[in-house]
């Protein structure tokens, strides 16, 4: 991001903090290193574009409620940057329309993008979920977004980063909306019984290394029953059916942003805690469907490198890293 676009990023960024409250002209031209007389003609281009900023004749400037808008120096401003293993933060690019953000991300990171760089679409056209499946991505109603992290970064092991990217998910969820989305292994959040949101992460090697992981999510936000497809529709939910509010895609991605970046700071051990918490099977007898056929048995936890502990049907206990689980 250019130092403009940090400037802007600034001021929205305290906008937004101020939660409609009127900020002085004065720091807001401080923090972002400009001179208070050009505040006007640099927050006209975000006027313009829907969010309600007022700037008030007698010295403040506040932003009201926004709509569902976005922009990269809203995303960034309300992320402030912290001395992180991706410093110098999140570098976020939104789209319109894009096949597949995973795909937008795996191509840039082959370009030598650096960790911390997050593609998000406002639709896709060939959204893919895991196991070769489709994940519907209609215009508007949710959140679709890869993000790109390189060795170096913590729990770069795949198994751990499924269990992170999930916790993280969750915690978004509950910031934002109020409550708790289940884990289904490996990543499914389940709302009411439903499929709130997926997580697709898909890794690339040069010979045994890895060079980067991809970290797409999908999450439903403001779908209503018909937005879903008829095969999806009774297994899918979104925030909007559960608490019946809308809610903005931008503040949903700074929780998410927010909360993955604690998260890849935080122990293993304390996410593995909070993923069990949050495990909608735990404990119970599942079936699993790998690639090397179908096992059962009772799932018991998660091990140290973020696998699955599952209890097979003669007692002995193995451990399972990919696959489909359903309670029997
Ligand atoms: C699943 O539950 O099967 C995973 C769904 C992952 C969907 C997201 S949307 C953003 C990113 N781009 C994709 O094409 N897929 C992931």
């Amino acid at each position: 991001m250019t130092s403009t676009r940090q400037q802007d990023a600034i001021l929205l960024g305290m906008l937004f903090a101020a939660c409609g409250e009127r900020v002085l002209r004065s720091d807001l031209a401080r923090a972002a290193g400009i001179a208070p007389g050009e505040l006007e003609h640099r927050l006209a281009p975000y006027l313009e574009a829907g969010y309600p900023i007022e700037l008030h004749p007698q010295g403040g400037v506040s932003l009201g409620e926004p709509p569902d808008i976005w922009c990269a120096e809203e995303i960034v401003g309300r992320c402030p940057t912290r001395e992180t293993f991706f410093a110098p933060g999140w570098d976020p690019v939104l789209l319109a329309e894009t096949s597949s953000t995973n795909d937008v991300v795996r191509e840039q990171a082959r370009n030598g993008a650096r960790a911390g760089f997050v593609v998000a679409a406002s639709r896709q056209t060939r959204g893919r979920g895991r196991l070769g499946r489709g994940w519907e991505s209609p215009p508007g109603l949710g959140l679709y977004l890869s993000i790109l992290l390189r060795p170096g970064s913590p729990a770069m092991d795949a198994g751990q980063l499924i269990i992170l990217s999930s916790v993280s998910a969750a915690e978004a969820v509950e910031a934002l909306a109020g409550f708790r989305p289940q884990i289904k292994w490996p990543n499914d959040l389940v709302a009411d019984g439903r499929k709130l949101g997926g997580l697709l992460i898909e890794t690339e090697r040069e010979g045994a290394e890895l060079s980067f992981a991809v970290l797409g999510i999908g999450l439903n936000v403001r779908q209503i029953a018909d937005d879903f497809s008829p095969e999806v529709r009774s297994l899918a939910t979104s925030l909007h059916l559960v608490t019946g509010r809308l809610y903005r895609r931008a503040d949903l991605l700074v929780a998410l942003l927010q909360a993955l970046e604690r998260r890849l700071d935080a122990p293993f051990a304390d996410t593995r805690q909070v993923w069990e918490a949050s495990s909608l099977t735990l404990g119970q007898r599942v079936t699993l469907t790998t690639v090397r056929g179908r096992k059962y048995g009772q799932a018991l936890g998660l091990d140290e490198s973020g696998a699955l502990l599952l209890r097979g049907e003669s007692g002995e206990i193995e451990t399972v890293t990919a696959g489909d689980m359903q309670a029997v």
